[in-house]
């Protein structure tokens, strides 16, 4: 987790820095700082908390200099504190260092470094990179740096600046994500996009081990044996509004609105009427296809829950095993994976560590990999051998919508295509799904103009300490995403149950009362649904229900039902999810929660 970013130019870095990092918030807001050159002096503000608490001290003691770099932390090593803060500085003070990762070898490299006499102030395991800098440092900043690194194992992506040097950043990357930002002589560093595109599309993609040095005359990427790179410019073509509010109080409302565009865009140039589902960025073959004999799909969080959606869709249209796993758990229990095995990735960041490593395994048993995700570039789509990207533009607010949506879609393409390929489906069948897929936008739409009846729910919940979501087949999918959204933002207890578990053991927790959400949009489950609700109301439970557009019985059923527009029941989990989004939302404000930066959670998970 966290964001660092850096600065090299003509300007006065500070609100440069600031404002890069207020881009990157989403990726941890435990404390934030920025260290600056002035002159031949590197000096340091941090402090624990939320970057406004950074500008108000910074507008307090402002720093002056053109070179700098800045950091947003989410605690691990060390908690959040003044102290613990980035950047971490060496013991001279000569070299400062910005850190997202972590170094696996640091309770070592601390001992050894405090032998030779450095001594630490932090509890971090970052601040052995600065000394480690300082104790190699002889007139050579890009040197040093190289040298340390080669000491270090972990994941980081680092930005250093050295007083002694000071027209120069030095960064380096392994497992976490760094981009360089190409202005008029400018240049940025930035754990992700938007962080600088309010200055610049141009930018530079890291591959690991990749050095980076910067210097008011340019941007020069090394390899390790310090060989120069030549990369060619990755131009960014959505614009910097796409990363801002855009009207709305919050990113979660805002990108939830964007859904029917992101699933719109997702399947634009993919699924087009009386044409082939085409794949331009999948190179899998159809004999490689032919070839599989298993699926297994990966993914963390939301992502885990559209691949649980995956399973159901691929194993009824494509025919073929599916198994669904987290990916922490995966990767430690030695999965039976081999050349006939396709292993789906689903991570909308592309970087988070478990998932990363996971892939990690599977290639290495041969299993070929398709990742699904939204960034371009991520350490996913660079690993897997095929990318399908999702295309919902840049998500800021901590709890994932429109990139679950779009994961949604992106596997349902998927089904498609495979099964055009080994004709599970007949093509008419196909043609009727692609209809309907492409419908989706407008029923999204629809289903956002239907808010009230979630926003009176909201206000009879939010004051509840449990609510429990039911649902069977594709709903309970959507029940476990809900329950999830619920408890991310608005810090209440929830539970997801498959319906039928019901009456092993969560009704016990039924009483006057208790809130029960329950999905009913699977036209061969609905009355098994029905009865889960009559047994929850019996024991006085409050039913919030959604199902499709004219289901009576469901109407009688429970208290209050969100109606979605019909469609086919494999796409229910597409509309199905956005009330509930919505839900946790509202929730979430009537409490004061944050609802775009949650307590404790960041967006992009990037350590173990
Ligand atoms: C974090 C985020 C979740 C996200 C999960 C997986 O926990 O808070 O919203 O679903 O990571 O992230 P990924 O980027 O791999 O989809």
């Amino acid at each position: 987790m966290c964001g660092i970013v850096g600065f090299v130019g003509k300007k006065q870095a500070s609100p440069i820095l600031i404002e890069g990092l207020s881009k990157l918030e989403y990726r941890g807001y435990d404390s934030a700082g920025v260290a600056i050159i002035d002159k031949d002096h590197i000096n340091v503000v941090k402090c624990k908390g939320r970057l406004r608490n950074l500008e108000n001290k910074l507008s307090e003691h402002p720093l002056k200099g053109i070179v700098g770099i800045g950091h947003t932390r989410w605690a691990t090593h060390g908690k959040p504190s003044d102290i613990n803060a980035h950047p971490h500085n060496s013991q001279d003070g000569t070299i400062s260092v910005v850190h997202n990762g972590i170094i696996e070898n640091y309770v070592q490299l601390r001992e050894w470094l405090t032998s030779k006499g450095y001594k630490f102030v932090s509890e971090t395991d970052t601040e052995v990179i600065p000394q480690l800098i300082e104790y190699f440092y002889n007139g050579d900043i890009v040197e040093a740096v190289m040298k340390a690194i080669s000491r270090i194992k972990g994941s980081y992506a680092i930005g250093v600046i050295c007083s002694k040097e000071p027209g120069k950043l030095v960064a380096v990357r392994k497992d976490s994500p760094l981009i360089v930002g190409l202005g008029k002589n400018e240049y940025y560093i930035a754990s992700d996009i938007p962080a600088v595109l309010n200055h610049t599309r141009d930018i530079y993609l890291l591959n690991d081990n990749e050095f980076v040095v910067i210097t008011e005359d340019g941007v020069k990427l090394l390899t390790e044996d310090k060989k120069e790179i030549k990369r060619d410019v990755y131009h960014v073509t959505w614009s910097a509004n796409a990363a801002e509010k855009g009207g709305f109080e919050h990113f979660m409302m805002k990108e939830i609105h964007e859904q029917p565009k992101a699933i719109k865009d997702t399947m634009t140039s993919r699924i087009m009427m009386d044409k082939p589902v085409t794949l331009d960025d999948i190179k899998i073959t159809k004999e490689q296809i032919e070839n599989i004999d298993k699926i297994y799909i990966v993914a963390c969080g939301t992502a885990y829950h559209a691949g649980i959606v995956g399973k159901y869709v691929i194993e009824k249209l494509v025919r073929m095993p599916v198994e669904v796993d987290i990916a922490s758990e995966f990767r430690y229990r030695n999965p039976i994976v081999n050349e006939k095995t396709l292993m789906i990735i689903i991570s909308q960041s592309g970087e988070t560590a478990d998932t990363l490593a996971a892939l990690r395994e599977a290639k290495k048993q041969g299993a070929r990999v398709i990742a699904i995700t939204n960034v371009v570039g991520s350490s996913v789509s660079r690993e897997a051998d095929d990318v399908l990207y999702t295309w919902a533009g840049p998500e800021i607010a901590v709890a994932s919508t429109k990139a679950y949506v779009t994961q949604l879609i992106a596997i349902y393409i998927i089904a498609l295509f495979f099964a055009q390929h080994k004709k599970t489906l007949s093509a008419e069948k196909i043609e009727a799904l692609k209809k309907e897929m492409l419908s989706l936008p407008v029923k999204a739409e629809k289903v956002l103009g239907n808010k009230e009846i979630v926003q009176e729910f909201a206000e009879k919940t939010y004051k509840k300490e449990d609510v429990f979501f039911l649902g069977r087949g594709l709903d309970y999918a959507v029940a476990l995403e809900g329950s999830l959204k619920l408890k991310e933002i608005s810090y209440i207890h929830s539970e997801a149950y498959a319906g039928g578990e019901l009456k092993h053991g969560p009704i016990a927790l039924i009483e006057d009362g208790t809130v029960v959400i329950a999905g009913a949009t699977q036209e061969k489950l609905v009355e098994k649904m029905v009865s889960n609700i009559k047994e929850v109301t019996t024991r006085g439970a409050k039913v919030l229900a959604f199902a499709f557009e004219g289901d009576k019985d469901i109407e009688k059923a429970a208290d209050s039902v969100i109606l979605l527009p019909k469609t086919l029941d494999i796409f229910a989990p597409v509309l199905a999810v956005i009330p509930l989004q919505l839900l946790a939302y509202y929730i979430s404000i009537k409490k004061g929660c944050d609802v775009d930066k949650p307590r404790n959670l960041a967006k992009s998970v990037t350590v173990e």
